[in-house]
């Protein structure tokens, strides 16, 4: 019996131009260029000056369609992974149909954090595989300047803004395409990495501001310990379940938090470098945007092959943690 598999059939990304380099935040906070590059990775990130997320993905997605060569009147669901929805609602999916004019498309939030790509990426395959969809629009974007505390030199340095986006639409070889998912979340690991202020649980008052409860919190050597590991075995995860061997992986497209958890993951995986794709040290963390935006760049790069075999992987808060295989199809 055929069965529907969903290939990604085009890509797109965007970053803000304002670039935040590790010598502008060594202005902001106690740290130095030095610290941040041997601990992450990051030399430097970029920041949206205006506008919410959506404003980041417009472009995103208009490069993706001009990519496909169709409108967007012709996507038929939209799923927009992020942890900064330009406002708790309407869904940002919503907000960007009606900028992008996707008429007849219907679409929702994600909300898995630095994992929120490929949980999106693996339900919007599964929409492609029940034959009710042809053209699904995933979008992994976040604007982390908006909850960033400029003081806090344990996060400050470690996140940026940016957008990537891909889409699904039914492949022609059902060896082609999303093959394969794996996806875990564990709350018990929600107390290392949050954003308190502004949900039902504490809504915004004076007090929560005074607090600074609206910025991103992390316990970042309890989530170091946890993402290593993490990344690694649901990637290694991913091979044995598909039968593969790092010898067969042409790229890894990590979740690009620190550098050092990529190279774990590589190294368990038995990849080279070469088989990575790294750009962290431009971007910084962008959360949802991490994967669609390393995976667009390094396709218009012309890196990107039929018939390759990808694994996507991220770890993230939640904790939300998973991995992802595609054999790209065109
Ligand atoms: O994407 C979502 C998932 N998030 C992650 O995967 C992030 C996981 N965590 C990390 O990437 C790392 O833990 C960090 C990059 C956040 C921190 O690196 P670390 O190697 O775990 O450093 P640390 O927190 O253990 O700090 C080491 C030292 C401390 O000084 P002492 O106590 O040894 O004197 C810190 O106070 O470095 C100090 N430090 C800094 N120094 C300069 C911490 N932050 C900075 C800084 N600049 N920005």
């Amino acid at each position: 019996m055929s069965k529907i598999k969903a290939a990604i059939t085009s890509v797109g990304h965007f970053v803000p131009p304002k670039v935040l380099t590790n010598f502008d935040l060594e202005k902001l906070v106690d740290t130095n260029d030095e610290w941040i590059r041997t601990r992450t990775g990051i030399s430097e990130r970029r920041v949206a000056e205006g506008g919410g997320t959506s404003d980041l993905a417009v472009p995103a997605v208009q490069m993706l369609l001009k990519n496909r060569g169709i409108g967007a009147e012709e996507i038929d669901v939209i799923i927009f992974a992020t942890v900064t929805p330009d406002m708790f609602f309407p869904a940002t999916a919503c907000v960007l149909q009606e900028k992008i004019g996707a008429k007849k498309a219907w679409g929702f939030d994600i909300s898995a954090a630095c994992s929120g790509f490929v949980y999106a990426i693996s339900l919007g395959a599964q929409l492609i595989e029940t034959g009710a969809y042809k053209k699904v629009l995933v979008v992994g974007a976040d604007k982390m300047s908006s909850i960033m505390d400029y003081t806090d030199r344990n996060t400050a340095i470690l996140f940026g803004d940016g957008a990537g986006a891909v889409l699904l639409e039914p492949s022609s070889d059902e060896k082609l395409g999303v093959l394969d998912h794996k996806l875990y979340s564990d709350g018990s690991g929600g107390q290392y990495l949050y954003m308190s202020g502004g949900g039902s649980l504490n809504p915004p008052t004076h007090e929560t501001i005074d607090k600074k409860m609206h910025y991103l919190v992390q316990d970042g050597k309890a989530v170091f310990k946890v993402a290593v590991k993490g990344m690694a075995d649901v990637s290694e995860e991913i091979l044995q379940r598909n039968n593969l061997t790092g010898a067969d992986v042409d790229w890894l497209i990590p979740h690009q938090a620190n550098l050092r958890i990529i190279d774990a993951t590589a190294d368990r995986m038995g990849l080279d470098k070469s088989k990575v794709m790294i750009n962290i040290g431009r971007y910084g963390n962008t959360t949802a945007a991490t994967i669609p935006l390393a995976l667009s760049e390094w396709w218009h790069e012309g890196k990107v092959k039929k018939g390759q075999n990808l694994v996507l992987a991220s770890f993230g808060a939640g904790y939300t943690w998973g991995a992802v295989y595609v054999k790209w199809a065109y």
